[in-house]
């Protein structure tokens, strides 16, 4: 059994998903439900009994004391986290809230239930915390990409408060011992990705025949990765990975912004062409930079590959491919999420609303 915080959430959804598909170990999701944990994306779940929702936070201390005791669980993983840079600059505190005190509680909780096992259960407990590469800063146009070894130097609010808690998994593996385990990933898209991040939100505006607001000059690069691919690591480095290290994840796949979202109008106009016969493109409208944008991001993911044989899918090609069909296909999450039913669909399952 392992506890998967933050699992209604896009990656943490994908990988329950992925891991209930290929593996048989019963999974135990922990999410407060924000805005952006979406219980219709675990939808075809329903009644399997691998799969157990809870309903809350991980700073609530006593309430993940009592989830390790009933669970005991030999991993978690932890994805639980405010998630959008945006956000956290129009309102930083519910990232510090979350991603640094959140997590300081769910350390907290995992040492005393660590300190407790004995044997081979205490030797194999993993506690592996899914961070960013934002937390490295920005590159110039000639640096190498980021290492393991690279400073920190975060940008963002999100970016700081993603920092502060990979420092603190870092001390309690110092300190305290605790076998922990951090990957760092570049920009993750593909099914049940909310629409107010790059991707999604560009196939959405599109369909909808709104504008597709591209920031600044639409020259900053991101390195991206097809979730599925990043689940795949996050396994991986649980399998294999040394306790203690951190591991860079990436695809090997760094666009322009501009790039992407051509990329995503000349899909649209193959798979699902505008009435009157224009390119979707004919929508992009350059808008205000973001407030402190990073420049570049790009991992250099040689580590996991050389150390743990972890290696992408997916190129970047057929990874879009997929993702812009899947919007396609799946109009009536879309329509849930915009309307807010989603939240209905929640009280409605789970007689609770966030
Ligand atoms: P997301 O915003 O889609 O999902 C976050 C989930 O966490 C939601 O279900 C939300 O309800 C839940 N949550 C928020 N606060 C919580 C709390 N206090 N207690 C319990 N649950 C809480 O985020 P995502 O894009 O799936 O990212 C997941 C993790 O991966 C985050 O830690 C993020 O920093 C990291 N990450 C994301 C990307 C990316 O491209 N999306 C890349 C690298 C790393
Ligand atoms: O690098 C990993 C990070 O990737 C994760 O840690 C974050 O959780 C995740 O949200 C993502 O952060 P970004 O800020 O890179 O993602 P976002 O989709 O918000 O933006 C991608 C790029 O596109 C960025 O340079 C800003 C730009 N952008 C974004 C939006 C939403 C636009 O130009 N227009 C937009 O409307």
């Amino acid at each position: 059994m392992i506890l998967v915080t933050g699992a209604a959430g896009f990656i943490g959804a994908n990988f329950v998903l992925d891991w209930l598909a290929q593996l048989d170990e019963p999974v135990v999701n922990l999410d407060k439900l924000t805005y952006a944990g979406n219980l219709q994306s675990l939808e075809s779940l329903q009644g399997d009994a691998r799969h157990a929702f809870v309903h809350g936070d991980i700073g609530d201390r006593s309430l993940v004391d009592a989830l390790l005791a009933e669970h005991r669980p030999r991993a978690i993983v932890n994805f639980a986290a405010e998630s959008h840079v945006d956000r956290s600059i129009h309102g930083p505190e519910d990232f510090i809230q979350t991603n640094v005190v959140g997590t300081f509680h769910l350390l907290e909780a995992v040492r005393a239930y660590w300190g407790g096992l004995e044997g081979a259960a205490k030797a194999d407990f993993r506690f592996l915390h899914v961070s960013t590469d934002e937390v490295y800063g920005t590159l110039g146009a000639g640096d190498a990409p980021f290492t393991e070894t690279t400073a920190y130097e975060p940008n963002s609010p999100y970016s700081a408060s993603k920092a502060a808690s990979d420092h603190l998994v870092r001390a309690y593996h110092h300190t305290y011992g605790l076998p922990v385990l951090t990957t760092n990933c570049s920009n993750n898209y593909g099914p049940y990705h909310f629409p107010e991040k790059l991707i999604p939100l560009m196939i959405v505006n599109a369909l909808a025949g709104k504008p597709l607001p591209v920031y600044g000059d639409g020259m900053q690069i991101r390195d991206w990765l097809y979730v599925k691919d990043h689940c795949s690591a996050i396994r991986r480095v649980l399998e294999a990975g040394r306790p203690g290290e951190t591991y860079n994840v990436g695809g090997w796949n760094e666009k322009p912004n501009i790039e992407i979202v051509n990329t995503v109008c000349a899909l649209l106009d193959e798979l699902s062409p505008r009435a009157d016969g224009k390119p979707y493109a004919g929508q992009i409208t350059y808008v205000k930079d973001r407030p402190g944008h990073d420049r570049r991001y790009a991992i250099d993911a040689n580590k996991i590959h050389q150390e743990l044989g972890w290696k992408p899918a997916e190129t970047f090609e057929t990874g879009i491919r997929k993702t812009v069909q899947w919007y396609l296909d799946n109009a009536a999450w879309v329509a849930a999420v915009q309307s807010g039913d989603y939240r209905n669909w929640i009280g409605k399952q789970y007689g609770a609303t966030a």
